[in-house]
């Protein structure tokens, strides 16, 4: 239950900076120009290196989850993934590396994910962000810039 409320409360925070309105913190001014993400987000999660740790976490309670590993072990390449996900989730924060990857349509096309599968992933990322001890206000940050992804992933 908790962790419904959780993801209903990511939704929101997600449509709020869709939405073009910033989530204000006490004495933060500067944003990057993606998504109203403040400019100290990424510093916040540890740099590309703290986004590495936090992709590696991603991964680890993915492949706990019966809902969802499988698909990862059929379809996936845990190593390119991790290494892939870590340079966009490290450019969405503001960093300023490429991403070298597939479109998130390309990659995603033939695998058919519901809305159920990708909030089960959206829960391994709030797991990731506690195992880093990244607070919940920067971890909504992110999950919100990658919210928008969510009509080309989800295609059943
Ligand atoms: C916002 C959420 C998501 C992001 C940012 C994301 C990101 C990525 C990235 C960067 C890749 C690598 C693309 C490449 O190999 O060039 C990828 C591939 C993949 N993703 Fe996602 N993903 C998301 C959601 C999901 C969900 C919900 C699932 C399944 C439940 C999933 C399953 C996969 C699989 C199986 C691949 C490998 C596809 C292949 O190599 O053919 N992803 N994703």
């Amino acid at each position: 239950m908790k962790r419904m409320k959780s993801l209903l409360v990511s939704a929101v925070a997600g449509a709020t900076l869709l939405a073009g309105t910033q989530i204000a913190q006490a004495g933060e001014s500067k944003t990057n120009p993606i998504m109203g993400i403040p400019s100290a987000a990424l510093a916040r999660f540890g740099g590309e290196y703290g986004v590495h740790n936090w992709v590696e976490s991603l991964f680890y309670y993915i492949m706990l989850d019966n809902r969802i590993n499988y698909i990862f072990k059929e379809f996936g390449n845990v190593d390119r993934q991790i290494a892939l996900n870590t340079q966009l989730e490290t450019m969405v924060l503001g960093g300023p590396n490429e991403y070298q990857g597939a479109s998130m349509s390309a990659a995603h096309a033939d695998l058919g994910i519901t809305m159920t599968q990708f909030n089960a992933v959206v829960e391994a990322a709030y797991n990731a962000c506690e195992r880093n001890n990244i607070a919940y206000y920067t971890c909504n940050h992110l999950i919100a810039a990658l919210a928008p992804f969510t009509r080309v992933i989800v295609t059943k």
